[in-house]
């Protein structure tokens, strides 16, 4: 399950990414929103807390550049978000960090990029091994 949200800088793109995983026929929950205006840091930790709670494994957000989304997800605990322009970070991401939120900007990205960076974020499977123990590293500074 996948967990997506938007402000209203990208509701345009969360719709485009909402129909990439209808048809791919990836179960989702949408978190919204269609209001304008709207405030990132409530759509993020709603996203959040769905993988917090088991809801979700993974979530989608987005908002005008992603960085207001990422700055949200990462103060979350258990929340590795990174923001995407390429799909050579979103391979990374997933390869390396572990990444469990992608964060993209509607403004930075056409939706047809967006949906090719989703795609490689959704097929890449993390590596493990050596990077575990720096992720591990990662996440102990949530109790500093
Ligand atoms: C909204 O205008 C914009 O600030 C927001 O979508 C996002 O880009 C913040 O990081």
């Amino acid at each position: 399950m996948i967990a997506i949200g938007s402000d209203h800088a990208a509701a345009e793109l969360r719709h485009v990414v909402a129909a990439y995983l209808d048809e791919h026929q990836i179960p989702y929950i949408d978190c919204g929103t269609d209001n304008s205006p709207s405030d990132y840091p409530v759509i993020g930790k709603a996203v959040c807390e769905k993988i917090q709670n088991g809801e979700a494994e993974m979530g989608i957000l987005l908002c005008g550049t992603g960085i207001g989304m990422s700055l949200t997800a990462n103060k979350m605990r258990g929340i590795r978000a990174a923001v995407c322009s390429e799909t050579y970070s979103a391979k990374y991401t997933r390869l390396h960090n572990n990444a469990n939120v992608l964060c993209m900007g509607a403004r930075v990205v056409g939706s047809g990029l967006a949906l090719e960076i989703l795609e490689v974020f959704l097929n890449t499977e993390f590596e493990g091994g050596r990077h575990q123990r720096r992720i591990d590293m990662v996440m102990e500074l949530e109790n500093k």
